[in-house]
């Protein structure tokens, strides 16, 4: 499975990379308008931190206009892969990007019908929204098992996208689930690769070591 960052803070995303833990960011508007940052700018500077696909987000509700924001998104960075949400309109500016071999990521999916839909689109990625349905006390994982079954049965080259996660045992389930990525919020990735016997027996060790008295090279 791969790992991507959800975040639109290139400091972040240098972290990460620092990890050596990074295949992709996933930004959306709400997490762009949070740096105070002009967008372009911030895409341009993670395009350019990163090898692997950056999500930016389009912002119209007509499908033309996402067409136009999608183009002009995708002239900021090679890895661009814009987002379109799984509306209608959404959909239609799906096709008419990628028939222009921009890669789309559909977003703000939540049922396994929209998701096929997307598919069917032409849609690189589709980002399903596990946390929200969560949220509502709905189970999330079991729409990611479905799309994951559905998209490996009909042949469909769309990668399957968790996004929304909450914890690192949502990031568990979603490779449980046969997810192909998870897209993982900067807290959560840090709080992932921590575990507190990891800690406190490398404290044991290093210390019996140095007590012994002996030295590696
Ligand atoms: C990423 O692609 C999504 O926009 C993001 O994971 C949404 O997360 P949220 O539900 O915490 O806002």
């Amino acid at each position: 499975m791969k790992f991507f960052l959800d975040s639109a803070n290139p400091e972040q995303v240098q972290e990460v990379l620092r990890w050596g833990l990074l295949d992709g960011v996933t930004t959306n508007p709400s997490l762009l308008a949070k740096t105070g940052q002009p967008y372009a700018e911030v895409l341009r500077r993670i395009c350019a931190l990163v090898k692997g696909p950056v999500s930016a987000e389009v912002v119209a509700t007509e499908g033309q206009a996402m067409l136009e924001q999608g183009l002009r998104l995708s002239e900021l960075g090679a890895n661009i892969v814009v987002k379109c949400p799984a509306t209608l309109e959404g959909l239609r500016a799906t096709q008419a990007l990628a028939r222009r071999n921009v890669k789309v990521n559909v977003t703000l999916v939540f049922s396994v019908l929209q998701a096929l839909a997307a598919a069917k689109c032409g849609a690189s990625y589709l980002s399903l929204f596990v946390g929200r349905l969560e949220d509502l006390g709905q189970d999330g994982f079991s729409v990611v098992e479905q799309t994951e079954r559905v998209l490996r049965d009909y042949g469909f080259p769309t990668q399957l996208l968790v996004a929304s996660l909450r914890s690192p045992a949502h990031v568990l389930r979603a490779a449980q689930a046969g997810a192909d990525i998870a897209t993982i919020p900067f807290g959560i990735f840090q709080q992932m690769l921590v575990h507190p016997l990891t800690e406190t027996g490398l404290a044991v060790f290093l210390k019996d070591w140095q007590a012994s008295g002996q030295k590696i090279g």
